[in-house]
């Protein structure tokens, strides 16, 4: 309130005195996200900065944040040299501004523009990214935080935006390793980096006092890593998963499994000691215990850590209600390296696995690969859905569905947290719920995202 006093002030007193003819004008147009090349420092200083693809010049893109029930509006400008398009992960949009090139849009050409300008029900930690050609366009940088407010925010001294991701880098020149869709890493796990770190950089470390509460909002930004996490000198509760509030908080005791796309939400009161360091700790390639993000400690927030939090508030429309009565769907997962598959249906024919793998396709859904004009199912408004997932590959997938979020239905029926990203092992068995109450095409896909170029993506119609 002050401050805008003070500015309208300021301003007032500025017409009065130059004039207003004399200020620079400028059109008031509509807020931009541009998409760009840039270099970052991404690298330890001994190496070059890498030609990166940005949100605005960054790497993570701007932290976008908005109160719960606003809007989000942004003009994408297009200044990279291929077409591209965005997809704001998790919100419950609207079908028209969910950024699949060839889908919801057509992906925006150079030097072209995009408007986005859609409604935000959920609160909780979303994020944006690219949604052409995403194993690459992704990998190269083009993804940033996307934060919806409560209107009743649990009380923390800081909250801090804590974007993971890797990078393979040429060791030689610091450069992204092309292609990006190397048939090794699509038929394997997907494309991991050599160089991993936080907010853009490899070693993040942010100050924090003693007794500090923070809350810290993790989002795995990868193409294919799944980040296996461990919190040290700092002890909390996840509060939130997928952006959508937990019913209690759930103290943090094991290992945190944060796949591809998904988020988590932590509140951590900061139990180490003035002068030690606090982290964020990751299970590393060579199987050791790395910091992730460190928390140098100096100076102290107060003498005792303080009570439990309570929930976040709920978010709208989280109960999936009807379950037994629900329309039930089958999909299974196949194909890859050391796969079973001997096949699968590819632009409406029949293809041996050989040949599929010519074409750098490794993957089906239910036989198919990759998407068909007619739907994996069409649904209609309003009903609940099972879908059973088996994963008949050797390898790991983080399934997502856009539009709506999903539970995981247990083997007692018990339903799990609301998810939009699932991650889903070999030879096991998933079944997720949801309310079809968003009309639209919905892509439901791996967030491998090479395994989604290379077979595993299909879509879903609700009207
Ligand atoms: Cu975050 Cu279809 O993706
Ligand atoms: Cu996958």
């Amino acid at each position: 309130m002050t401050n805008r006093m003070t500015r309208r002030a300021f301003c007032g007193s500025m017409a009065g005195t130059v004039g207003l003819a004399t200020l620079p004008v400028r059109a008031a147009g509509p807020q931009t996200l541009t998409a760009r090349v840039a270099t970052a420092q991404i690298a330890p200083p001994q190496y070059a900065a890498t030609e990166v693809w940005t949100y605005d010049g960054a790497v993570p893109g701007p932290v976008l944040r908005v109160p719960q029930g606003g809007r989000v509006s942004r003009r994408l400008v297009n200044e990279l040299p291929v077409p591209t398009s965005i997809h704001w992960h998790g919100i419950r949009i609207d079908n028209a501004m969910d950024g699949v090139a060839g889908l919801t849009q057509e992906a925006v050409p150079p030097g072209g523009t995009f408007d986005y300008d859609f409604a935000v029900p959920d609160a909780g930690t979303y994020w944006y990214h690219a949604h052409s050609n995403s194993f690459e366009q992704v990998a190269r940088g083009l993804s940033g935080a996307l934060i919806v407010e409560e209107a009743d925010a649990p009380e923390v001294d800081r909250d801090e935006v804590l974007v993971l991701d890797d990078w393979l880098l040429n060791p030689e020149d610091a450069q992204f390793m092309t292609p990006f869709g190397h048939p090794m890493s699509l038929s394997h796990g997907g494309r991991t980096g050599n160089l991993l770190g936080t907010n853009g950089t490899y070693d993040l470390a942010s100050g924090v006092k003693a007794n500090e509460r923070l809350r810290l909002r993790l989002i795995n930004a990868s193409n294919a890593r799944i980040f296996v996490l461990r919190l040290a000198g700092l002890e909390g509760w996840t509060v939130a998963l997928d952006g959508m509030p937990l019913p209690e908080p759930q103290p943090v005791e094991a290992e945190l499994i944060l796949a591809p796309a998904q988020r988590i939400d932590l509140i951590v009161d900061v139990t180490a000691e003035e002068g030690e360091t606090a982290a964020l700790l990751r299970f590393d390639d060579d199987d050791q215990w790395q910091p992730q993000a460190r928390f140098p400690v100096a100076g102290q927030a107060s003498a005792t850590r303080r009570d439990t939090p309570a929930a976040l508030p709920p978010n709208p429309r989280m109960e999936v209600p009807g379950i037994d009565s629900a329309r039930r769907l089958d999909m299974v997962m196949e194909g890859g390296a050391m796969g079973r598959m001997s096949g699968a249906m590819m632009n409406g024919r029949n293809m041996g696995f050989r040949e599929m793998a010519g074409q750098g396709q490794f993957w089906a859904l239910s036989g198919q690969v990759g998407m068909t004009d007619t739907p994996f199912a069409s649904l209609d408004r309003g009903e609940t859905v099972r879908l059973r997932l088996t994963n008949d590959t050797a390898f790991p997938h983080a399934m997502h569905l856009h539009g709506m979020h999903f539970r995981q239905v247990a083997g007692d029926g018990t339903l799990g947290p609301m998810r939009d990203t699932i991650l889903s092992y070999p030879d096991e068995l998933l079944e997720i719920a949801f309310v079809a109450d968003n009309p639209g095409k919905w892509l439901f896909h791996c967030h491998m995202l090479g395994h989604a170029a290379s077979g595993m993506t299909t879509w879903i119609n609700v009207s």
